[in-house]
């Protein structure tokens, strides 16, 4: 209606002087923004151009029709409530006008006479839009669950004419229509079972119109979830665990917030939170099943981690042989060693002699529980070094034991000269097998000698020594003798045929030369004789 009457007031002034009809403003409505400038571009011929003699601006709006601004040969007039805010160009008609108001909107009408008296006219209507401002996002929630809850964020803005757009970050955000979904007009965004990365963005409300656009401070909202993934882990690892070591076990969980951890031991749980337990020095009692538990304040869900297990054993430790203590003598003495350890429980026992496994015979006899060898009676091949090793799960440790069997003597015997001649030496020796080693006794003729060592010696042979030598080997430990005789006997000079004078022997090898001169003779003497009957020809 105010552009119809402006229009007649148009036509009015156009009766005035001559007209060409078309408009010199572009097609509106021309917009602009409050506080800024705006300018009303004029279409005009070349010609034209700084042709005008006058150039006048109205404006129709609430209170009615106001001059705005003339330019005429006299001079500029610009009306009031315009001052400081126009700026025209003569030469074109283009009108700026300046900081703008909500009361600027409405229609303009400008009317050009040129020097040749013909008018030029347009119209056209302004639409100052209220800036962009106070951006801002709303949520239905200070606090969100994964899974549970749904978000509604709500955009709002002042301004005019405005659309609405959303970023996640710095990407458009994208309404899948289920999960994510926007409202029609856009200013409502619904995410629906919320997930906990879905609010981090963060998320910006972008509102705008076709002249400007403002932006919402950064939204972000934390999603509380888990706690999931509860994972320990026990350092070090293993099934059986020294007793007096330390053990680590270190608990995790994704959670938010931070899930609370509390451990728990044989399904009781201990007064230790965090997610480490340090059980230092452990002992037997500190064996069985450990777990933790993560629970999400916020959430109030709560998750138990895997349970590991673990025995505490002590390790053996002070093993000793404990064996016969008195001298053991071989067929009578009963030998028993036992085998314990001051600390420790063994899994495994075994025995062993001179470093291979002991083999038990009708002798040896091992007992069921293997803590004891009984050997009865020792014989002397049971000497030896005994071992014991004691086995767990966690170690092995060994003692051992020598064991000394005394025996003999055996195997009594004398070497020595049977027969010498007057003179001769003679060197008689007695041996045996004994442990300990034998002492000797000899007697010559059923007499004690007086000689009590291995060897028997004459210096000197003579007529008298002929006789029986007796040795006899005792063992002081066994308490055993033995007595071997030898029969010596001394004779005259040059007496024995077992023994060949330097003459004797060359006188024989003189002989056999001799001989083997004559039998060689021989046989050439005969081949010689044979030679006519071995060449017939
Ligand atoms: C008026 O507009 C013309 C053409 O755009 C330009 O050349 C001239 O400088 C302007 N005059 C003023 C006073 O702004
Ligand atoms: C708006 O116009 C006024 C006067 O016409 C001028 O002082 C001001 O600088 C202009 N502002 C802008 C943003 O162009
Ligand atoms: C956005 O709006 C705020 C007021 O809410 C204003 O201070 C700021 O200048 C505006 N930004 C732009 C680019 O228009
Ligand atoms: C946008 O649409 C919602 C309903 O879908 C309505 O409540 C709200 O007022 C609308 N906002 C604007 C600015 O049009
Ligand atoms: C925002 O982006 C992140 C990462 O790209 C994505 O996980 C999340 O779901 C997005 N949020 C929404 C509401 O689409
Ligand atoms: C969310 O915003 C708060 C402040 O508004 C900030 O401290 C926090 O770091 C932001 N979180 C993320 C994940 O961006
Ligand atoms: C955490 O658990 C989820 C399933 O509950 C799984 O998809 C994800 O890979 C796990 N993350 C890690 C780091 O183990
Ligand atoms: C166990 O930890 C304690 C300190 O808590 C340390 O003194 C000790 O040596 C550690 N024992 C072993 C076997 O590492
Ligand atoms: C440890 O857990 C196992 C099952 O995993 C159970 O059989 C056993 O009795 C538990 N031990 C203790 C000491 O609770
Ligand atoms: C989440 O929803 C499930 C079932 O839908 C419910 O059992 C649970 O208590 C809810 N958790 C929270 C934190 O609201
Ligand atoms: C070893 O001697 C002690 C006394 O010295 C005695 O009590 C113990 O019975 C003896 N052991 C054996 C195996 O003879
Ligand atoms: C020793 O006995 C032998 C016969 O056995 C005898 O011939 C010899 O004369 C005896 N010698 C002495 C010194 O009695």
């Amino acid at each position: 209606m105010d552009l119809f009457n402006l229009r007649s007031l148009v036509i009015l002034l156009s009766a005035v002087g001559r007209c060409n009809g078309q408009s010199v403003l572009p097609a509106g409505p021309l917009e602009g923004v409050q506080g800024k400038n705006v300018t009303f571009k004029t279409i005009i011929m070349p010609t034209d151009v700084g042709n005008f003699i006058t150039v006048s601006w109205n404006f129709k709006g609430a209170s009615g029709l106001v001059a705005v601004v003339t330019s005429a040969p006299k001079g500029e007039t610009v009306g009031a409530g315009y001052a400081g805010r126009v700026s025209l160009n003569s030469s074109t008609g283009e009108l700026k006008l300046g900081t703008l108001t909500a009361k600027d909107s409405g229609d303009y009408a400008v009317t050009m006479v040129t020097s040749a008296a013909e008018q030029r006219t347009g119209v056209t209507a302004l639409r100052v839009l209220e800036p962009v401002s106070v951006v801002t996002i709303k949520s239905n929630l200070n606090e969100a669950f994964e899974f549970n809850s749904t978000v509604v964020l709500t955009c709002s803005a002042k301004g005019s004419f405005l659309m609405y757009k959303w970023l996640n970050g710095t990407a458009p955000l994208v309404a899948d229509g289920n999960h994510v979904t926007l409202s029609a007009n856009s200013t409502v965004l619904t995410v629906a079972g919320v997930f906990r990365k879905d609010l981090v963005g963060p998320i910006y409300c972008t509102a705008s119109n076709k002249l400007e656009s403002n932006s919402s401070a950064p939204f972000n909202l934390t999603v509380s979830y888990g706690p999931e993934n509860v994972t320990m882990t026990v350092t070090p690892t293993g099934e059986v665990q020294k007793k007096g070591s330390n053990i680590t076990l270190t608990c995790s969980a994704q959670s938010s917030p931070v899930a609370v951890l509390q451990w728990i031991h044989n399904g009781v749980p201990l007064n230790v939170m965090g997610p480490k337990l340090v059980l230092a020095n452990i002992a037997e009692a500190q064996s069985g099943n450990y777990s933790c538990m993560a629970s999400n304040a916020k959430t109030l869900r709560y998750l138990e981690s895997t349970t590991a297990k673990f025995t505490v054993v002590e390790a053996i430790s002070g093993t000793k042989i404990t064996g016969p203590n008195g001298t053991l003598v071989a067929g009578i003495s009963t030998a028993t060693l036992s085998c314990q350890a001051s600390a420790g429980t063994a899994g495994t026992r075994e025995w062993l002699k001179n470093g291979v496994a002991l083999s038990p015979s009708n002798r040896v006899v091992v007992s069921a529980d293997k803590s004891s060898v009984m050997i009865e009676p020792v014989q002397k091949e049971d000497s030896g070094e005994y071992q014991c090793k004691l086995t767990n799960a966690v170690n092995t440790d060994s003692a051992s034991l020598k064991i000394l069997v005394n025996f003999g003597p055996e195997a009594v015997s004398v070497k020595g000269e049977i027969a010498v001649e007057v003179n001769a030496p003679v060197t008689l020796k007695c041996t045996s097998v004994s442990l300990p080693a034998a002492t000797y006794t000899w007697k010559f003729n059923g007499t004690l000698t007086g000689v009590m060592t291995a060897e028997y010696i004459i210096e000197a042979a003579v007529y008298k020594n002929t006789g029986i030598y007796t040795c006899e080997a005792s063992n002081a430990i066994t308490g055993l003798s033995t007595a071997v005789a030898h029969k010596l006997s001394v004779k005259e000079e040059r007496t024995l045929d077992d023994g060949l004078t330097g003459g004797q022997v060359a006188g024989i090898i003189i002989g056999v030369l001799i001989a083997l001169v004559l039998i060689i003779a021989g046989v050439l003497y005969m081949r010689r004789k044979k030679r006519p009957i071995e060449s017939p020809y």
